[in-house]
């Protein structure tokens, strides 16, 4: 049987998963392919570090390069993350002929238009399934099972750790430091949870998902980003409320004016299976033209299913790495790909949930609906109490129609100048997801 030798660059959560299941599984997996799978080299930061997996045999390095180099590996398998040394590594590999798998969205997200072209030009693969979504194996369904389809949307809770903090923070007593630090203990945080907190790591997952939904190349810094750091207890009680779940979603439209690409907090009706996702699971609704609604849900993040798609990736690679490049799937799903425009965010439409702190005092209300209709803006909703503290102010909800974020943005700037408003205006979007 014939071996395919791999280098690992990394052996940390994804890393240790991966060689964990080519060790635990090493007999299912030579049932699949026609080969055996030999881990020849890894690369790590610390060679002293004490692993919980068998490195027996394996030669570790604290040199990524000579993974890279090394002419008997066939694979490179890089779970380093980080867009500088993994983007050399990676291009080397390219360069030495290897094929690469990767759970590296940033990489892929800031940097896979010159990823693929190099993988293209060299007549290598770059596999990337473990990028997005952890262990759902969504991009095989973008750009394989949806293939009949043109997709209109996708909407997606694409962060593992966002999800699990906004779960954990519905319980009495929790706290976002602690939840944070918990999320990072069981392996889901990205190495800075900047990334996971305020939106970047989903944003660089959405990057990749619309380019394989629309055909279009991958843009990063066209996706608006907002994280969830700005939720409050108080948002979180008010949208249950009201009948909604807070989510934080990644979406991706298309309309005949071009594509929206955005990752906010969003309120989803609790009646909408997006809304009853909860921890680090995540779940991708896409929506195609001829098979409609479909919906795809499993763990987003940690060791096991990111190692799981990692390997999966490999089984790909190993049963068609003899094939010629027009016998394989395309890596990015379209031989030839659409300069579809992005839209700004100003025109992005949205229904949206607004809460303040106000002076309790006759008509501020009417007020208050008077600046927003005078921008064109009506109110479905409003909800209004007292504050539970000396001020005498008192907090007020309001859920509004369908309006452009242009419009929106300039009544929040009249609402915040009025002197019946202290402070900000708390602004979060409404999807009904249908
Ligand atoms: P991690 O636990 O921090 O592991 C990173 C590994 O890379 C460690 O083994 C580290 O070595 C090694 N490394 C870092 N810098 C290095 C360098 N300069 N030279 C050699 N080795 C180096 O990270 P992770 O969570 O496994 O994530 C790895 C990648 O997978 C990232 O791109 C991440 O975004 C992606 N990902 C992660 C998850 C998840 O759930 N964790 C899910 C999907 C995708 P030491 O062990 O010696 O420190
Ligand atoms: N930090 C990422 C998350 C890892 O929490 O979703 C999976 O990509």
């Amino acid at each position: 049987m014939k071996t395919i030798k791999l280098g690992l660059l990394g052996l940390g959560t994804v890393g240790g998963g991966t060689l964990k299941i080519l060790q635990e599984n090493a007999d299912i997996l030579s049932q699949r392919v026609p080969a055996r799978f030999e881990v020849k080299r890894i690369a790590v930061r610390d060679l002293n570090k004490p692993r919980t997996v068998d490195t027996g045999g394996i030669a570790l390095t604290d040199q990524p390069f000579t993974v890279v180099n090394d002419p008997e590996i066939d694979v490179v398998v890089e779970l380093m993350g980080g867009t500088t040394l993994a983007r050399e590594l990676v291009l080397s590999a390219i360069d030495n002929g290897k094929h690469i798998v990767t759970a590296n969205k940033a990489l892929l997200a800031e940097h896979g238009e010159e990823v693929f072209a190099a993988a293209e030009r060299k007549g290598v693969q770059v596999a990337y399934e473990a990028a997005v979504a952890g262990g759902i194996p969504i991009i095989k369904a973008l750009r394989e099972g949806l293939a009949a389809n043109r997709i209109d949307w996708l909407a997606g809770i694409i962060n593992g750790t966002g999800n699990y903090i906004l779960t954990e923070l519905k319980q009495p007593g929790a706290d976002f430091a602690t939840v944070l630090k918990n999320a990072q203990a069981l392996g889901y945080a990205e190495a800075d949870p900047t990334f996971d907190v305020e939106g970047i790591d989903a944003a660089h997952k959405l990057t990749i998902l619309a380019s394989l939904a629309f055909g279009i190349p991958l843009q990063f810094d066209k996706v608006y980003t907002e994280g969830i750091s700005a939720i409050s207890a108080d948002d979180m009680r008010f949208a249950a409320m009201l009948g909604y779940e807070i989510k934080h979603l990644g979406l991706a439209k298309r309309t005949d004016a071009g594509v929206s690409l955005r990752v906010h907090p969003t309120l989803v009706p609790k009646s909408v299976l997006l809304a009853q996702v909860s921890g680090v699971m995540n779940a991708v609704m896409t929506h195609g033209d001829q098979v409609g609604p479909t919906l795809y849900y499993g763990p987003g993040a940690g060791a096991g299913p990111t190692a799981s798609a990692v390997v999966a990736d490999l089984v790909d690679v190993a049963r068609t790495m003899d094939c010629k490049a027009h016998a394989q799937v395309p890596m990015l799903g379209l031989g030839n790909r659409q300069n579809l425009t992005v839209l700004g965010m100003d025109e992005v439409r949205c229904a949206c949930y607004l809460r303040f702190l106000a002076k309790d005092v006759p008509g501020v209300l009417a007020k208050f609906s008077g600046v927003l209709a005078q921008a064109g803006i009506s109110v479905e909703h409003m909800h209004q109490e007292p504050c539970d503290d000396e001020s005498g102010d008192a907090l007020v909800v309001l859920i509004t129609d369908e309006v452009t974020e242009a419009a929106m943005n300039r009544a929040i700037s009249k609402l915040e100048s009025l002197d019946e408003i202290d402070g900000a205006v708390q602004r979060i979007r409404i999807e009904t997801l249908n």
